[in-house]
């Protein structure tokens, strides 16, 4: 694989995914951009391909619909110039879980999960074959945060965080490095989107900078990576605290408050 492989990036059309086609271009690296509106990412590849010189190819593909995925997961399976795999189309829902109704749930896991998950696994053979390659999933910190209203979409995070921890450990040894980038609230359309004023949030990051921190982290090859965060030092001891639990977790009986309520 040449010193710079082809960077392909789910939800490159606006928000953060098209950001890191900016940043990727600008690197030097050619781009496959994957979206729904071919027109947006025509454009964006058009100015990238004049500004920096790097070949940007765009696909139509709707990641919820399971041949235009199976496109997709192929072309990661089998094109050997892709290096990279940024891992961020994503929505969120409006409303509250009583009033989202099934169909829009599954909907969102089928892009927020099983997409994500299904690319990865394309991909990731292929990369611990070379023993080579990348993987960045954009989770968010409301993977962290059940309590902040956002049931559905903060479980589909909380599965970004934990399978790329998970892959970190399995495809690292392979040489093939896993990163889990967590925004808390950036200024993107996720926000109209689904029915939310961004203005009426505090505290909402610009997506240049939430991307160029995430690419710091990537860098140095943090495994989680959380832009906003000022002290890492909370998010190692929350790490050490959820670890520390496991060794408890091997007991043939229940725990006594348990055991003794059972009796
Ligand atoms: N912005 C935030 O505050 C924030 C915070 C934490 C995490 N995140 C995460 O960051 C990632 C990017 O979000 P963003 O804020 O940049 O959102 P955005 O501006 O709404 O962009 C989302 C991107 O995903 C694409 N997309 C949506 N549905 C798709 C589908 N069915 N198939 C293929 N592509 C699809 C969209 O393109 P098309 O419409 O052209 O398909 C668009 O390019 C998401 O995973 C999101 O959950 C965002």
């Amino acid at each position: 694989m040449s010193a710079r492989p082809a960077v392909l990036i789910t939800g490159a059309s606006t928000g953060i995914g098209a950001v890191y086609a900016d940043r990727f271009a600008q690197r030097g690296h050619d781009l496959v951009l994957v979206a729904r509106d071919l027109a947006r990412m025509e454009e964006l590849a058009a100015w990238l391909a004049a500004r920096d010189g790097v070949k940007v190819e765009v696909v139509r593909a709707d990641l919820t619909d399971r041949a235009d995925l199976a496109r997709i997961e192929k072309r990661l399976a089998e094109d050997e110039r892709i290096g990279v795999l940024i891992n961020n189309a994503g929505a969120s829902l409006p409303g509250t879980f009583v009033e989202q109704g099934a169909e829009a749930v599954g909907k969102l896991i089928d892009l927020n999960v099983t997409a994500l998950a299904r690319l990865a696994a394309a991909v990731a053979p292929r990369f611990a074959r070379e023993g080579s390659g990348a993987i960045v999933n954009i989770a968010s910190v409301l993977g962290l945060l059940p309590e902040y209203g956002a049931s559905v979409y903060g479980a589909t995070k909380a599965f970004v965080l934990s399978l790329s921890q998970g892959l970190h450990i399995e495809l690292g040894e392979r040489g093939v490095y896993v990163q889990a980038v967590l925004p808390a609230a950036t200024r993107t359309e996720i926000w109209a989107r689904s029915g939310k004023d961004v203005n009426a949030l505090q505290g909402v990051m610009e997506v240049g900078d939430l991307v160029d921190a995430a690419l710091v982290g990537y860098d140095r090859r943090e495994t989680v990576t959380i832009p906003p965060l000022p002290d890492d030092r909370q998010w190692a001891d929350f790490d050490a605290a959820r670890l520390a639990m496991a060794a408890n977790f091997t007991q043939s009986q229940p725990a006594g408050r348990y055991r003794d309520a059972a009796r």
